[in-house]
Formats: structure tokens, C-alpha cells, sequence
């Protein structure tokens, strides 16, 4: 998809992305985030319907944390190569916190799944919750606008 869309609620979406969201809570359970206490979940549709989930990493030399988006990212392209993502879902809790927080992803991420749409040359949507009642969908190009990508690097 090209653009943004918001949705109030998340029975707005569709059945797909709702069961990706419902991935992507469960993941975020799985979450080691001893560090930040904010709990990371991300899900990814395959083209043959494989679902990847994946939570954040952290580790006690904080640079070495890596995201939720990334390691599903990572895992999608090493486990399932070829495949095509068509969807991905993003959502995230702090501790003792019953609702779910801005799962708004990062730069690096949104880097990360711009070159993930070029090389399966194919975008993907991204859910995103942003906030309570606020549900985005969209696709890496529109959430990183005059990205650097391969082409910044041609002679
Ligand atoms: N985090 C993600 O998993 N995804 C993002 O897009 C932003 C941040 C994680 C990294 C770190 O473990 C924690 O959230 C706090 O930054």
C-alpha cells in the first residue's frame, strides 16, 4: 500500500492483520527486556502464510539491544528465504502496564524494512499502534520519506 491509513479500532482491520496483532502480542511476551521494561512483539506474513514472530533483545551492553522488527526481519530473510513478506505488525506493552503502548517503530527499523521491501521488490504493510484508539497501517516508503538507499550509493 501506498500512504497511511488510521483506524479508531482495531476490529477496523482486517482479519489478517487483526491475527497478525494477536501474533505480535504473544510475542511480545517472549520479550527479554530486563532493561528498558518495554516489551516488543512484531509478526510477519509470509506469501505462503508462514506467520515469523519475533520480541526485542536487550543485553546489559545497551547497544547491543536489537528490536522487535529486526530480528523478525532477520529471521523472515535466513529461515524463509525467497519468500515474500506481505505483512507486518508491530505492538508493545511496558511493564505492569495492561495497555498497550506506541509501537511507533524506530528509524533504524523503518531503514531496515525499506530495504526489505526493495529487495523482494514488493512493498508491505506495516501496523503499527500508535495509540489508544489509534491503530496506523502503512508501508516503509511512506514511513521514511527521502530515505538513503542503494541507489545514493550508483556512480
Ligand atoms: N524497540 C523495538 O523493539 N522496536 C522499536 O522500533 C523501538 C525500540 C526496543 C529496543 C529496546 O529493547 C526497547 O524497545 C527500548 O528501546
Amino acid at each position: 500500500m501506498k500512504g497511511l491509513e488510521i483506524y479508531k479500532n482495531l476490529e477496523e482491520l482486517d482479519n489478517e492483520s487483526k491475527y497478525l496483532v494477536h501474533k505480535a502480542k504473544e510475542a511480545a511476551h517472549h520479550a527479554y527486556a530486563p532493561y528498558s521494561k518495554f516489551f516488543v512483539g512484531a509478526a510477519l506474513m509470509l506469501n505462503d502464510g508462514t506467520v515469523v514472530t519475533a520480541s526485542n533483545q536487550e543485553n546489559a551492553s545497551y547497544p547491543l539491544c536489537m528490536c522487535a522488527e529486526r530480528v523478525a526481519l532477520y529471521v523472515a530473510a535466513t529461515q524463509h528465504p525467497g519468500k515474500v513478506i506481505t505483512k507486518m505488525a508491530i505492538v508493545a506493552h511496558k511493564k505492569n502496564h495492561k495497555e498497550l503502548a506506541a509501537a511507533t517503530s524506530c528509524g533504524a527499523c523503518r531503514q531496515v524494512m525499506l530495504e526489505f521491501e526493495q529487495r523482494q521488490h514488493k512493498p508491505f504493510e506495516v501496523i503499527m499502534h500508535h495509540a489508544p484508539n489509534e491503530w496506523i497501517k502503512s508501508s516503509a516508503s511512506t514511513l521514511l520519506p527521502y530515505s538513503f538507499d542503494a541507489s545514493n550509493l550508483k556512480d
